[in-house]
């Protein structure tokens, strides 16, 4: 039996390190929808990045996310997009500058993947609670999968610099790697770095010194490993969550997963959870 299959238990409630931001800590968004110019359009293999000005907007922190949405929104298949879609906040510069990494993967993101340098990107945030910073001497240890890179890009600026291990499913993919500074990196299918899951080279990393803070953000079954992972060696770890999102300040409930403490909603008390929060980061309706 592994150490992971052995050690399931929660980290006691005392665990230095573990602990997301609180929501006194929250920066909040002004209360209406704003349109931010976008000033740059960068296709990274797979993915797109759109850099805007967003003048009228707080810094936000690493890890808090917006509801975005372009004009020309909707009149798709069914009308769709109908309702503004989640999207980290991949990068915060001078000047207000703020950006997203996106995959076309349905109506909304195909729109907002369209967008060129001069259109408008309609945005409401920042929201949620971002990251923590490690505590007790612990190193940052950054987990991504696929477009779960964009909240660490992010944090590992604010952080001036931690290690990142990423994983993704193919090669066009892996040029995400290039948002964050010396990445090791591993692909479903071998065509860079490691061949096989991102949480083999974390468990290679936690087994040569576990003294570490782990944040992750990535597709559920990939956080559900982390969680084991970091779990059955009293690592602190904090997990950014996905679930569907209507409105995205908490209104509509219809983001809830459920944690030990009962259900939150994860638009406001997320989407960076406490791992030993969880029983399961495997939550119904959650990921690609
Ligand atoms: C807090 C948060 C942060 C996010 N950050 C990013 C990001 O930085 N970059 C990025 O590309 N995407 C991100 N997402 C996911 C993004 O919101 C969805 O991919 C998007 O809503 C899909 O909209 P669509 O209209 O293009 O496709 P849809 O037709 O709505 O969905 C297309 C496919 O994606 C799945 N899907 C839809 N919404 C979600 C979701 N919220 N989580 C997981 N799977 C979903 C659907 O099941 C379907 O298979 C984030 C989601 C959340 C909740
Ligand atoms: S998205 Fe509406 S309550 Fe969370």
């Amino acid at each position: 039996m592994s150490a992971e299959q052995r050690v399931r238990r929660p980290l006691s409630a005392d665990s230095p390190a573990r602990r997301p931001l609180s929501a006194g800590s929250r920066v909040l968004a002004p209360f209406s929808r704003r349109a931010a110019r976008v000033l740059e359009r960068r296709v990274y293999g797979a993915y797109v990045v759109l850099r805007c000005a967003d003048p009228d907007g707080p810094r936000p922190r690493a890890g808090q996310f917006y509801m975005l949405a372009a004009r020309r929104w909707g009149g798709g298949d069914g009308e769709r997009p109908f309702l503004p879609r989640a999207f980290s906040v991949l990068r915060s510069g001078a000047d207000h500058e703020r950006a997203f990494l996106i995959e076309d993967v349905g109506p909304g993101t195909h729109r907002l993947c369209e967008l060129q340098a001069g259109e408008d990107l309609l945005l409401v945030g920042p929201l949620g609670l971002g990251f923590g910073a490690p505590e007790d001497a612990r190193r940052p240890l950054l987990v991504g999968g696929g477009v779960g890179i964009a909240p660490l890009a992010i944090w590992q600026d604010e952080l001036g610099g931690a290690s990142a291990l990423v994983g993704f499913r193919d090669a066009p993919r892996a040029e995400g790697a290039r948002l964050l500074a010396d990445a090791r990196v591993a692909t479903d299918d071998g065509s860079v770095g490691h061949r096989g899951l991102v949480t083999d080279l974390l468990r290679e990393e936690l087994d040569g010194d576990a003294h570490a803070t782990v944040y992750a953000c990535g597709p559920p079954a990939m956080l559900e490993s982390v969680r084991v992972l970091c779990a059955a060696r009293e690592t602190p770890a904090q997990l950014a969550l996905e679930s569907g999102m209507a409105c995205g300040f908490g209104a509509c409930f219809g983001c809830v997963v459920p944690t030990r403490r009962g259900y939150i909603r994860l638009c406001v008390d997320g989407p960076v959870v406490d791992a030993a929060e969880l029983e399961t980061a495997m939550v119904a309706g959650m990921g690609h």
